[in-house]
């Protein structure tokens, strides 16, 4: 099922609180995040709860790093103006969602989402066979439906998190999306669409339901989406009408894959904290002018007359993200013929970084010089996440039948 047309297209992603951000984080995740907020209306958050499925045992890092991602990100160029930015654990929307979620997700659905094993066998030193751990990738599902999130931007390994976000709201809407009186309302929204149009929708709903028949149901669907004169609340009720089901309340999310250049880490691996090869966001320019200057390089270069091969060196998959080709072909030609050292290789590249980290840096501290400004800046994302999350929680309340009045 696709998501409502004319939904708002909101875009929710978090981040898990457990070190620096590093260069990886920046052209990854961030730049994404920094486009974005230009586009649709977003919310980021610092995803605590999830860092204690896997920190539980010493959560001190994820105190200490809370702060430092939100500095980071507003360095970066998230703009708390266009973008809401907040902590998961202030919303405590989250986990009673995730709490209401959990009373009607099987847990087969839980134990075969791939990072589950996949995370117990990486980190095999920490013990995962937790409540918790196994509910990490529903937690991502209820961070998400509070926020009826139509976007969810995440890497590749988090894919398969969506998509059983996607299950969840599905199985959500078939158990609970009935109202009373669904199927009267239904046939009324459907006169809304005039005669002809009502009776075409009956009758393909009825191929659908009672033969099968998918090619019926995308006509249907189709037709849904070309109405221009009803509601909102008329189409989503007809999209659930026509499936069976009831009301769409928590509508399907979509995975929005972060098509970026994987950013190389200075072993020529990916970046990331658990290669130990990263530069990390605020680190000082001489730290990282060392690493840069001491990574390794082609091994066949021993001697500065021996020649080498870009294809077998990390620093080129460095120029790759950093250089113009002018630069590139220098270092092609330069290495193969032994024309150029790998120290004089590796400074366009230096100073390329070095460049772009310092108004990261400058920016990040100002925030640090001016921590309440940080704490107000989120105290409003709170705020405002809250309130969309709180609404969300009444109608989940309401539909399974949990609002006393
Ligand atoms: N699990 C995500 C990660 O490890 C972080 C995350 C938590 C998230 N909740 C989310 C991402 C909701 C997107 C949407 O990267
Ligand atoms: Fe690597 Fe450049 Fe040295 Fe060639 S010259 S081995 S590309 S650092």
């Amino acid at each position: 099922m696709n998501l409502v047309p004319g939904q708002h297209q909101r875009v929710l992603s978090g981040m898990r609180p457990t070190g620096r951000l590093h260069l990886g984080h920046y052209h990854g995740v961030l730049q994404n995040w920094v486009r974005l907020q230009h586009e649709y209306e977003c919310f980021f958050f610092v995803a605590d709860w999830h860092a204690l499925t896997t920190h539980y045992e010493d959560p001190s890092v994820i105190g200490n790093s809370v702060w430092d991602m939100v500095i980071d990100w507003l360095a970066v160029g998230v703009n708390p103006g266009s973008a809401k930015l907040f902590i998961q654990s202030q919303v405590p929307e989250h986990a009673e969602l995730h709490l209401l979620l959990s009373m009607m997700t099987p847990i087969s659905w839980l134990e075969r989402v791939p990072t589950y094993k996949d995370q117990q066998e990486a980190l095999k030193e920490k013990d995962l066979a937790t409540y918790g751990f196994l509910g990490y990738p529903l937690l991502q599902s209820a961070d998400i439906l509070a926020y009826k999130a139509g976007q969810v931007p995440v890497g590749e390994d988090q894919v398969a998190h969506v998509e059983l976000t996607r299950e969840v709201a599905r199985r959500f809407n078939h158990l609970y999306g009935r109202e009373q009186g669904f199927e009267q309302k239904a046939e009324i929204s459907a006169k809304k669409m005039g005669k002809k149009n009502a009776k075409l929708y009956k009758e393909l709903r009825r191929k659908y339901q009672e033969q099968g028949d998918h090619e019926a149901l995308g006509t249907a669907r189709a037709l849904l989406e070309s109405q221009a004169n009803i509601t909102l609340g008329d189409r989503e009720r007809l999209f659930g009408y026509l499936e069976g089901g009831g009301k769409i309340i928590l509508p399907e999310p979509q995975a929005l894959l972060t098509e970026s250049p994987k950013m190389p880490g200075l072993d020529g691996q990916k970046m990331s904290k658990s290669y130990g090869n990263t530069i990390p966001l605020r680190e000082d320019p001489e730290v990282i002018e060392k690493a840069l200057r001491t990574m390794p390089t082609d091994p066949a270069r021993v001697r500065l007359t021996d020649p080498g091969d870009p294809g077998k060196c990390p620093v080129w998959q460095l120029h790759e993200v950093y250089s113009d080709d002018d630069v590139r072909s220098w270092v092609q030609e330069g290495c193969k013929s032994a024309g150029i050292g790998c120290l004089d290789c590796k400074q366009p590249v230096i100073d390329a970084i070095l460049k772009e980290l310092a108004p990261i840096r400058e920016r990040a501290q100002e925030f640090e010089e001016n921590p309440k400004l940080v704490r107000s800046i989120i105290a409003e994302g709170n705020e405002a996440a809250r309130d969309v999350a709180g609404d969300t929680l009444e109608e989940v309340r309401e539909a399974m039948g949990l609002s006393y009045r």
